[in-house]
């Protein structure tokens, strides 16, 4: 009777798999901060993405960590970087049976560790940082990427993204935004996966989100909208419940949610502690975020989930 009266159902076809793929390796390296998560080498990404093509698994998009970084992340838009190449070789491999999203930034590929270009402040100077983005976006879309996802919360970045993917003829390729992305503690073990610090012990909230705002979240995500996102995300999940909630009843576009590195952390360090069930609470915070309006979920846990089959 409770599965018949059910009112919110996850499903594998919610999750997207966050994966990381790190130039240089020929083998999966462990990342401490996020157990169970690698930073894949290019055969072992290309066999973990043909699991999870098997376990029902709909969408992945993929991070990289460049052997070297520099001012502009260069990494970010070379035809030879680490996304690039993985980006041609899984497209022509698996062609579209997986959504192939690509993380669309520079904090992994720039020497300051800032999600676009510095400044002689030392401030990110948001306008030049959307040349960068469009850069990069058209050597993700040429590498085979069906959605790019630009994650730092540029002024603009989805305006002109679109812009430049349009005049270059790539009409088709979606835009999945980072729109409310909130300048969060629980992205510590991402910046481990990524071996990214921020210059000087800095932060990023001169462009991510203070977390006490509500109201601007929803200025963020209309502001993607019109400039012509496919997709709206909203970023953490468990603490943004509410942001999830009102998103989804301001728009009828699809709305992501990201579970991030720390929420799934959490749950990994409680659960090794035996202080909680792993899977009763993976369950219950993934299928939250659905009852609070997402259509789709990022998480480190779409594996698990796919193999637990529910
Ligand atoms: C930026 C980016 C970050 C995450 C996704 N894209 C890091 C940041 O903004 O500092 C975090 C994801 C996570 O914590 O799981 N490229």
């Amino acid at each position: 009777m409770r599965e018949l009266v059910a009112e919110t159902r996850l499903g594998t076809n919610d999750l997207v798999a966050p994966l990381f793929v790190r130039e240089g390796v020929d083998q999966p390296q462990p990342i401490h901060s996020l157990p169970g998560v690698v930073q894949h080498s290019l055969a072992s990404l290309e066999r973990e993405i043909e699991e999870l093509i098997d376990l029902g698994v709909r969408a992945v998009i993929l991070f990289g960590i460049p052997l070297a970084k520099d001012a502009v992340g260069s990494g970010a838009f070379d035809p030879n970087g680490i996304v690039q190449v993985a980006l041609r070789r899984l497209r022509s491999r698996f062609e579209d049976r997986i959504v192939l999203m690509a993380d669309l930034c520079v904090d992994e590929y720039t020497s300051h560790g800032h999600c676009g270009i510095v400044n002689e402040k030392g401030d990110v100077d948001n306008d030049a940082t959307l040349d960068v983005y469009v850069k990069a976006a058209l050597a993700q879309a040429t590498a085979g990427a069906h959605v790019v996802a630009p994650s730092g919360m540029m002024d603009g970045q989805v305006g002109a993204i679109r812009a430049g993917l349009d005049g270059r003829g790539f009409t088709d390729t979606a835009i999945m935004a980072y729109s409310a992305k909130y300048a969060s503690g629980l992205y510590g073990p991402f910046r481990d996966a990524v071996d990214v610090q921020i210059a000087g012990g800095g932060n990023r909230k001169g462009y991510q989100q203070d977390w006490r705002n509500f109201r601007e979240a929803l200025t963020e995500v209309a502001a993607d909208i019109e400039q012509g996102a496919d997709i709206v995300m909203v970023k953490p999940a468990l603490a943004y419940l509410d942001v999830i909630a009102a998103v989804r009843a301001t728009t009828s576009l699809p709305v992501a949610a990201y579970h991030v590195s720390g929420e799934y952390s959490m749950i990994k360090a409680a659960a090794a502690n035996g202080w909680i069930d792993h899977d009763a609470v993976a369950y219950e915070h993934l299928t939250a975020i659905k009852r609070a309006g997402a259509d789709m979920i990022l998480t480190y846990l779409a594996r698990w989930f796919a193999e637990s089959a529910r």
